[in-house]
């Protein structure tokens, strides 16, 4: 069966590379926040264009911290989407703010700005676009209505790595910004990590005191802070993964233009938007499962990156109902395919195949 992700074939690709920074981080007698995250979070500060990296334990925290060092006012009202992994509102409302979901773009799968225009009522909210899938959401609209309303931007770019927009790299472009290097991402660790971004001296500050029980001083505890720290191992293998991420995102738009070619005239058959770097290849058919269940019998694996949108889950069944029509017509009919940059050449052939032979079939 040929998987949608394999963090295997990653470190497989990397081997050599990653094993002797493992050596390297495992000799040096440093285990926690040490010269490896010091130099992860510099060179990912530079590829992502901004003053400060702060490392920490994976990307739900990155959210959540982000949310509670950039925005001032607690309770505040924090306006996402629905289509998201549920981290994303987990994070917001660990932080202690009020979750506002809004709908999606039909053909693109991010926040709808139209819906962010009616959302933004009062000053001191904030907002989080997703660039899910690896495609960025509109951000020049969402900056510009963020602006107007005084509301802080945090972008979440956990499934963005290196993805560009209005010219410079997701992640760049609101207050502060959200990574997990979950193994599956664009930039993945062999275990859990994340970090925050920013510009702000004021917030990276802020970040490092949350991160560590708030002190800046050994055992001085500034301000209630917590534990959520990126250790020193996946800071050593991240530096190993960064170095090959632009490579690797070119083979992700690579193998998503041949798919593209190969379902263009499909019946059926919707393709994503162009332009992202691709975290999932997402396309839609109006018989999803059924063909889901046909790539399965031919050999390909396919995923549903959400089959349930937030505002459906069961967690959030005691907030008020909400009807976001695109995104739960999203949810019937997405379906995410092979998409890695290790797949061979066969693979992504034997993908195009099953996907045109169960499509045709469907008709
Ligand atoms: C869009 C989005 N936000 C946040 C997260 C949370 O990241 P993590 O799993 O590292 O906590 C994820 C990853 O699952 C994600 O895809």
């Amino acid at each position: 069966m040929i998987a949608t992700a394999n963090p295997l074939a990653s470190y497989r690709a990397h081997q050599t590379e990653i094993d002797d920074a493992i050596r390297r981080a495992t000799a040096s007698g440093w285990y926690i926040l040490g010269p490896e995250v010091e130099a992860f979070e510099a060179e990912f500060a530079a590829y992502i264009g901004v003053k400060h990296c702060v490392g920490v334990a994976n990307g739900t925290d990155a959210v959540r911290l982000a949310v509670q060092a950039a925005v001032p006012f607690r309770g505040a009202e924090g306006v996402t989407v629905s289509m998201s992994a549920t981290a994303t509102v987990a994070a917001i409302t660990e932080a202690g703010w009020q979750p506002l979901l809004l709908d999606i773009l039909p053909d693109e799968y991010t926040l709808d700005p139209a819906a962010l225009e009616a959302a933004l009522t009062a000053p001191g909210m904030f907002v989080v676009p997703v660039h899910l899938y690896g495609h960025p959401a509109r951000m020049e609209a969402i900056l510009r209505l963020a602006a107007e309303r005084q509301a802080t931007v945090i972008e979440d770019c956990a499934q963005a790595h290196g993805a560009m927009a209005l010219g410079r790299r997701v992640g760049s472009l609101g207050a502060a910004a959200a990574f997990s290097f979950y193994p599956t991402k664009n930039l993945g660790a062999l275990g859990d990590g994340g970090a925050v971004v920013t510009d702000s001296d004021d917030i990276a500050a802020r970040v490092r005191l949350l991160r560590m029980y708030g002190w800046r001083t050994r055992y001085v505890s500034e301000i209630h802070g917590s534990n959520s720290r990126l250790d020193e191992l996946q800071a050593a293998i991240l530096r190993v993964k960064l170095r090959h991420l632009d490579a690797d995102n070119a083979r992700r738009m690579y193998i998503a233009d041949t798919y593209n070619a190969a379902f263009a005239d499909l019946p059926g058959v919707r393709l994503p938007p162009t332009g992202g770097v691709y975290h999932q290849y997402t396309i839609r058919h109006p018989k999803r499962d059924a063909l889901r269940d046909a790539l399965a019998a031919l050999g390909v694996g396919a995923s549903v990156l959400y089959p349930v949108p937030i505002h459906l889950q069961p967690a959030y069944a005691d907030s008020p109902p909400l009807s976001l029509p695109v995104t739960e017509q999203f949810a019937k009919d997405l379906l995410c395919l092979p998409m890695y940059p290790e797949l061979t050449a066969a693979e992504v052939d034997a993908v195009c195949t099953a996907v045109r032979q169960a499509a045709t079939a469907l008709e």
